[in-house]
């Protein structure tokens, strides 16, 4: 079973012909609410994306209002465990303030709202889901201690932990010594390497160092680089595809490639099979709007 610790956001989605500039007022060309937040994209990455027969878990928090409703129809409606989603009374749900401009290039502003009140008692009452999982994955839009305590317990647990340390923040360094799989952009890698500089594989090898077990860069229409613990690495081309909207593209690769890792396929393959299906997610509009499923996804 995998297990999602993490953020369920609305997204309040703006199609603009450009960003605006500041102080500017801009006429923008669609509105839409969209189902989001890194971990309930990430979740339902896994859902879509894992061989039949995976479980998937979600722990987390929605407010007790409409879109807390909606954003839980979107997450069990592909089969996801949403018992310990809790709804947390007088709380909103946290939304996405996303544009989204006429080159799928995106500006995200979040309010976390309920994402807030994922607190370390909640993870410790989800401690016998956890105990179930073979994979428990972590991004960084609920409270950092939770993350930190989450991390710790899987760990201890002797689970496969996975970390998308996003949105880039910094983390206490000794955390990274129980992580398995860090999967991160080359902003985050160059953040969390302490190091300004575009050498990915050396801010691989930084990141190696300071204890990350495999390191996996995702470095948009460049491709992504993986380094992984049995020495090997190398860098795998990115599809080319005609882009409309890049959000969730990361969250869909994350979901695609820890489903092959769980499937027990080879890590390369498993981020051949992910750029696929996140290349296939860019041609579509919005967040869990656009993960593919399975059978969509052609190698
Ligand atoms: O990774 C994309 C996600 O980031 C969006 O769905 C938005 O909710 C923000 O959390």
């Amino acid at each position: 079973m995998i297990v999602i610790i993490g953020s369920v956001n609305m997204d309040l989605v703006l199609r603009v012909p450009r960003m605006p500039l500041p102080g500017e007022t801009l006429a923008g060309d669609r509105f839409m609410t969209i189902p989001g937040g890194k971990g309930a994209n990430q979740a339902v990455a896994c859902a879509r994306l894992a061989a039949p027969g995976t479980r998937v878990a979600m722990v987390a928090c929605v407010g007790d209002d409409a879109f807390g409703g909606q954003m839980r129809q979107s997450i069990t409606a592909c089969g996801i465990d949403d018992r310990y989603i809790d709804e947390v009374a007088g709380e909103a749900t946290g939304i996405a303030s996303i544009m989204v401009d006429a080159n799928a290039q995106n500006s995200i502003v979040i309010a976390a709202g309920a994402n807030g009140r994922l607190d370390v008692e909640r993870i410790e009452r989800a401690r016998a889901l956890i105990e179930q999982a073979s994979i428990v994955l972590l991004q960084l839009e609920v409270p950092m201690a939770t993350v930190i305590h989450s991390i710790e317990l899987a760990h201890a647990l002797g689970k496969t932990v996975v970390l998308n340390p996003a949105p880039a923040q910094a983390l206490p360094r000794a955390l990274l010594q129980k992580i398995d799989y860090l999967i991160l952009n080359e902003i985050e890698a160059a953040m969390l390497a302490e190091e300004q500089s575009e050498d990915i594989p050396m801010l691989a090898r930084k990141l190696h160092d300071l204890g990350a077990r495999n390191v996996v860069v995702t470095l948009g229409e460049k491709g992504v680089y993986g380094s992984f613990a049995d020495g090997q690495q190398r860098h795998l081309p990115a599809r080319k595809v005609q882009a409309v909207d890049t959000t969730a593209a990361g969250d869909t690769f994350i979901g695609g490639f820890i489903g092959a890792i769980a499937q027990g396929r080879d890590q390369f393959e498993a981020i051949a099979y992910a750029q696929a299906a996140a290349a296939l997610s860019v041609t579509r509009v919005g967040a869990q709007t656009s993960i593919p499923t399975r059978d969509e996804v052609v190698l």
